[in-house]
Order: structure tokens, then C-alpha cells, then sequence
């Protein structure tokens, strides 16, 4: 069962995942749709794109999916080439938009997943680290980036508290908060983040902007997580010295922001 379950999972998601995004371009599809799998996803389970029962702890879902496969469930890719051309069009377009990454620079990727973001960041900064609350998740990063002698991974309960203050240049987030159950776990990693950051150090995460989808608006689950305003992305990291430079894609799944850290 198992198997046949990590099959299907590995085989059919891509496909089942590229149908939601082509329907999910008629909005009220999208809606119908995401309150339908919101609903019903914590209880029953969607086999594919969910790929296990929920069980309502962040960390065992993650693991759970990881052991499915730690490919699929942290990229969203299919094959190994997939992936790699992902992350690198991911850090050129999204991540580093903006940015001017300096070899000198330490920098951290909250929810590194298997680390396909982190293996080609390692190779243009002094030291790249990523955090993640998944022990399998980060067992699989370790065997990508076994190469990589300045890949440091640490495993999280949701804090940075490994990270003495003023540690980092850089700090991102891609594809992780859009999966969080609730804010206030998303707005102590704004926090922690302030505070590992030297005095203007930089913070570059995306959120679900979608704030229509109004059942998410203070609970989600482990994968369709809470949706957010500009406004409230913008409120609670000033509340933590942060100054926000742009925030992009509003209404959207992949809402950017980058944001400046002002100390002292
Ligand atoms: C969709 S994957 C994205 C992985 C990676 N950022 C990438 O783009 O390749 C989401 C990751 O966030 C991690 N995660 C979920 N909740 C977390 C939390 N509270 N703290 C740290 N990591 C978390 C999961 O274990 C998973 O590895």
C-alpha cells in the first residue's frame, strides 16, 4: 500500500499538479477547487497532491512527504534536471531579484527542504545554512550538498535560536510560509530573522497573497497554509525593525517581498 501510494505520488503528482495550475487560472475554479481540497484534504487525504493524511504536526507532514519523495515534495519537480533548472531560475528571477550576492556575504534559507536552492547559493557566498523542521528533508539535503563544504544544515522546531545575533547578511524563504497553518509562525520567524541579520541585512520571502481564498485567512493546514495582505506582511515586519523595500504579486501564490533590517 505504501508503495503503490510513493508510485502514484511520484508519477501522477506532476501531472495532477500542472491540471490544478492551468484550472486555477479561472478564478472562481480556483476558489471551488481550493475551498473543496481545504476542506475536505485534513480529514479524508488527496492521495496525490496531498500525498498523506494531515496530521496536523508541520514536522511529521514534512516528514511523511519526504519519505514519499523529498524531490517532489520540496521542488515540485519530477525528475533530478527538473529541478536543478528550477532552482536556478528560481534564484535568478525571484530569490536573488534585487539582490547583489557578495562571495563574502553568510547567508540562510529558512525551509531548506533537500537543498536544491542552497547547493548553487553555496557556490557564490562564504557560507550558506538552512534551517528545516523536517529530519528527512534535511538527511536528503545533507546527501545533495555532500559536495559542498560550506553547506551547514540545522534542524528547527520553528526558531533560529542555533544563531547568535547579527550572524547573517542574507535571509530567504521560498515556498515555505505559503505552507504554514498559522501566522503567528510566520511573523516569529520575521522576528528571529531580524535578529540574526547584521544592521542592513536583507530579507526576501514569498507568502500566498491570495487573501479571496477567506477560509484561509487565520487557519490552513500543513500545505495550503494561511493567505495574506500586502498590509499584513508589511505591518509585522516593521513591528520587527524591518523596512519593507517592495512587495510584489499581491493576490497572487507567490507574493514577494524584500525587506531591510534597521538596527540601532
Ligand atoms: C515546499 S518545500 C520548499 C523547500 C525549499 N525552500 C525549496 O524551494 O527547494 C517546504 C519546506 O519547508 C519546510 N518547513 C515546513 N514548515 C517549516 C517550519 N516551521 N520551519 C522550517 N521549515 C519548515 C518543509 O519541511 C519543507 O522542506
Amino acid at each position: 500500500m505504501a508503495s503503490a501510494r510513493k508510485f502514484l505520488y511520484q508519477r501522477l503528482s506532476p501531472a495532477l499538479v500542472r491540471l490544478y495550475n492551468v484550472l486555477r487560472r479561472l478564478k472562481p475554479v480556483e476558489m471551488a477547487m481550493d475551498f473543496l481540497l481545504t476542506k475536505l484534504s485534513p480529514n479524508i487525504g488527496t492521495p496525490f497532491l496531498e500525498s498523506t493524511h494531515s496530521t496536523g504536526s508541520m514536522e511529521k507532514d514534512w516528514d511523511n512527504r519526504a519519505r514519499l519523495s523529498g524531490l517532489m515534495a520540496a521542488t515540485g519537480a519530477a525528475s533530478e534536471e527538473g529541478a536543478d533548472a528550477s532552482a536556478l531560475k528560481s534564484l535568478q528571477t525571484r530569490i536573488l531579484k534585487g539582490t547583489d550576492l557578495k562571495e563574502t556575504w553568510v547567508v540562510l534559507e529558512i525551509g531548506c527542504g533537500i537543498g536544491n536552492l542552497l547547493k548553487p547559493i553555496s557556490a557564490l557566498v562564504r557560507e550558506a545554512h538552512g534551517v528545516d523542521i523536517s529530519g528527512e528533508m534535511l538527511r536528503q539535503a545533507a546527501e545533495r550538498t555532500k559536495g559542498c563544504a560550506n553547506v551547514v544544515l540545522h534542524k528547527t522546531e520553528g526558531r533560529l535560536d542555533m544563531f547568535p545575533d547579527s550572524f547573517f547578511d542574507f535571509v530567504y524563504c521560498s515556498g515555505v510560509f505559503i505552507h504554514f497553518p498559522e501566522k503567528t509562525l510566520v511573523y516569529e520567524y520575521f522576528k528571529e530573522s531580524a535578529r540574526v541579520l547584521k544592521p542592513g541585512g536583507v530579507f526576501r520571502l514569498n507568502v500566498d497573497g491570495r487573501s479571496y481564498l477567506t477560509w484561509r485567512s487565520n487557519k490552513g493546514g500543513t500545505l495550503r497554509g494561511v493567505v495574506f495582505k500586502p498590509e499584513e506582511i508589511k505591518q509585522n515586519l516593521g513591528k520587527y525593525g524591518f523596512q519593507v523595500r517592495d512587495i510584489t504579486g499581491a493576490e497572487s501564490l507567490d507574493m514577494w517581498t524584500t525587506a531591510v533590517v534597521i538596527k540601532g
